[in-house]
C-alpha cells in the first residue's frame, strides 16, 4: 500500500485533485495541516506537547465540495474522522454532554481502523484455525488411546494402516479440499457465538452516557456468550468463523491503546454548519435560540481546545485532533461566534463559488465523475455510455443557469440534472435497449431532455 501518512504537501493536493476540482486555497491549507501532524509527530517531545494544530475554518457556499475536501482528507491520511452537524447540538432534547458525542465516534472510528489493521495482520493464522474448525466438524479426529508405538508394529498389518493414520490421511486431504474452495458448497453444522449480554434496556435511569457505557461492556464481559449451532455451507462457515477466530488472535486491550493514540495524534473531527450556532449580531435581542446556540459554542470550547473526554474505550485527550469547522455564513459571520471559538479556528479558507467551467470538469475529471459512475453503472448491463464533449459543456452550463435562476446548491445540481438526462435510459434497459448497445449522449439530446424544463422556471424548480 502507498505510505500515505507521509505524502508532502504537494503530494496531498495532488491527491485532492483527483477527486475535487478548484479549490486550490482550501486545498493547500488542509494539506499544510496534514503535514504539520507528520512534522509534529517527528519533533523532540518536550516541545511536540507544545505544538498545537491549527485548525481549519472552511468558508463556502452549499455544495463547493467543503465536506469532500475534509472526506478525502483523512482518506489521504488514513486518520480517524468524524462528521459533525453543529446544528444538531440546538435541538430539542439537546445536554450538554452531547458534544463529546463527537469524541466519541472518532474513537469509535479509530478502534474500527486499528481492528481491521490487526485482522489483515493475523488473516493468515486465522484463516488456518477456521479451515482446522470446519475440518473438525466433518471428520473429527479420531482419538487413540496412547499406546506403545511396539503394540502398533506387532498388531497391524504392514499393508494397512492402523484407524488414526487413516483418519490423518483423510483429514490432510479434506484440509486441502477445504482451502481450495471445491467443497464450499457443501453444508456442515457449526456452532457460532451469538453476541454478549445485549443491550441493558433496563438499566439506565439516571446514569450519564459513559456510566452507562461502561456497565453495558463491563455486563457483556461478564454474561457469559451464548454459542448457537448453525448448519450453514462451508463457504459460509468460513466467513463467520474467520471473524471469531481473528478476534481470538486479537488482543483488544492493544486494540484500545493504539486506538486511542491514533485518534489523540491523528484524528480529524469536522464540524459542519457551524454558521448555525452562531449568533447574528444583526438579530439583536437575546433569548430562545440564540442562548441555546451560544450555549453549544461554549459546550465545544473544551473540546477544540483541548480536554479530557472519557470514552468506553479509556480517556483521550483532545489536544491535538484537527478540527475542520466549514459553514456557508450566509447570515453569520464568523465573528459572530464567541471569540475563544474563533481563535481557535486561526486559519481562514474560502472555497469560490463554482464556476460553468468547473461544472464541466467536475462532470468529467474527478476518479468518482458522474459521468464515470453512469458508465460504470449501463456497464453492469453492457451498454456502453458515452458522452460528447459538446454535452458535457451543455449541461455545465444549464447546471449553472439553473443554480442562479432557482436556487444555488452548487455541484449538487449536476446530480439533478443528469439523473433527469439519463432517466430514461436508465428504464429502457435491458427492456428496451438491450445488451452491447452504444449509447452516445449528444448535445442534441440534452438540449431535447432538458432545455424546455430549464426555459420553464415553474416546472425546473420541482423537477430540477
Ligand atoms: N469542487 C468540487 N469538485 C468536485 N466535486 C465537487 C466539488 N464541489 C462539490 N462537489 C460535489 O458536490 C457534492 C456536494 O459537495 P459537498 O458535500 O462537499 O458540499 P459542501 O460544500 O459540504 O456543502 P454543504 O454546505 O451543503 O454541506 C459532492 O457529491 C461532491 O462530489
Ligand atoms: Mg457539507
Amino acid at each position: 500500500m502507498l505510505e500515505k501518512k507521509y505524502l508532502t504537501p504537494r503530494q496531498i493536493v495532488s491527491e485532492l485533485d483527483k477527486y475535487i476540482i478548484g479549490q486550490k486555497d482550501a486545498k493547500k491549507n488542509v494539506a499544510i495541516a496534514l503535514r504539520n501532524r507528520w512534522r509534529r509527530m517527528h519533533v523532540q517531545s518536550d516541545m511536540q506537547k507544545e505544538i498545537v494544530p491549527n485548525n481549519i475554518l472552511m468558508i463556502g457556499a452549499t455544495g463547493v465540495g467543503k465536506t469532500e475536501i475534509a472526506r478525502r482528507l483523512a482518506n489521504i491520511a488514513d486518520a480517524p474522522f468524524t462528521k459533525v452537524e453543529a446544528s444538531k447540538f440546538t435541538e430539542v432534547g439537546y445536554v450538554g454532554r452531547d458534544v463529546e458525542s463527537m469524541v466519541r465516534d472518532l474513537v469509535e472510528q479509530s478502534v474500527n481502523l486499528v481492528r481491521l489493521s490487526k485482522k489483515e495482520a493475523v488473516r493468515e493464522r486465522a484463516e488456518e484455525a477456521v479451515e482446522s474448525v470446519i475440518l473438525d466438524a466433518l471428520i473429527p479426529p479420531v482419538r487413540t488411546a496412547p499406546k506403545s508405538p511396539s503394540a502398533v508394529v506387532e498388531n497391524g498389518d504392514a499393508e494397512k494402516m492402523s484407524d488414526a493414520e487413516l483418519n490423518e490421511k483423510t483429514r490432510e486431504r479434506f484440509r486441502q479440499k477445504i482451502k481450495s474452495g471445491e467443497i464450499d458448497e457443501r453444508k456442515i453444522e457449526i456452532s457460532i457465538q451469538s453476541g454478549g449480554g445485549g443491550n441493558m434496556g433496563m438499566v439506565g435511569g439516571g446514569m450519564d452516557e459513559v456510566s452507562m457505557m461502561n456497565l453495558q461492556d463491563m455486563l457483556s464481559n461478564v454474561i457469559p456468550k451464548k454459542t448457537k449451532k448453525r448448519k450453514v455451507t462451508i463457504g459460509e462457515a468460513k466467513k463467520l468463523l474467520l471473524e471469531e477466530e481473528s478476534a481470538k488472535l486479537i488482543d483488544m486491550d492493544e486494540v484500545k491503546d493504539e486506538a486511542i493514540s491514533k485518534a489523540e495524534n491523528t484524528g480529524i473531527i469536522f464540524i459542519d454548519e457551524i454558521d448555525k450556532i452562531a449568533v447574528s449580531s444583526k438579530k439583536g435581542g437575546g433569548g430562545g435560540p440564540d442562548v441555546s446556540r451560544e450555549g453549544v459554542q461554549r459546550d465545544l470550547l473544551p473540546i477544540v481546545e483541548g480536554s479530557a473526554v472519557s470514552t468506553k474505550h479509556g480517556v483521550i485527550n483532545t489536544d491535538h485532533i484537527l478540527f475542520v469547522a466549514a459553514g456557508a455564513f450566509h447570515v453569520a459571520k464568523p465573528s459572530d461566534l464567541i471569540p475563544e471559538l474563533q481563535g481557535r479556528f486561526p486559519i481562514r479558507v474560502e472555497l469560490e463559488n463554482l464556476t460553468k467551467d468547473d461544472f464541466y470538469l467536475i462532470l468529467k475529471e474527478p476518479k468518482n465523475a458522474l459521468t464515470k459512475q453512469y458508465e460504470a453503472l449501463l456497464g453492469a448491463e453492457s451498454v456502453s455510455l458515452e458522452f460528447a464533449d459538446e454535452a458535457l459543456h451543455e449541461l455545465a452550463e444549464l447546471a449553472f443557469h439553473i443554480n442562479e435562476e432557482v436556487e444555488n446548491i452548487g455541484a449538487r445540481r449536476l446530480h439533478t440534472v443528469m439523473s433527469h438526462l439519463l432517466n430514461d435510459i436508465l428504464f429502457d434497459i435491458p427492456d428496451e435497449i438491450s445488451a452491447n448497445a452504444k449509447i452516445m449522449i449528444t448535445r442534441e439530446l440534452v438540449a431535447e431532455r432538458l432545455s424546455n424544463l430549464v426555459k420553464n422556471k415553474d416546472l425546473s424548480e420541482f423537477i430540477l
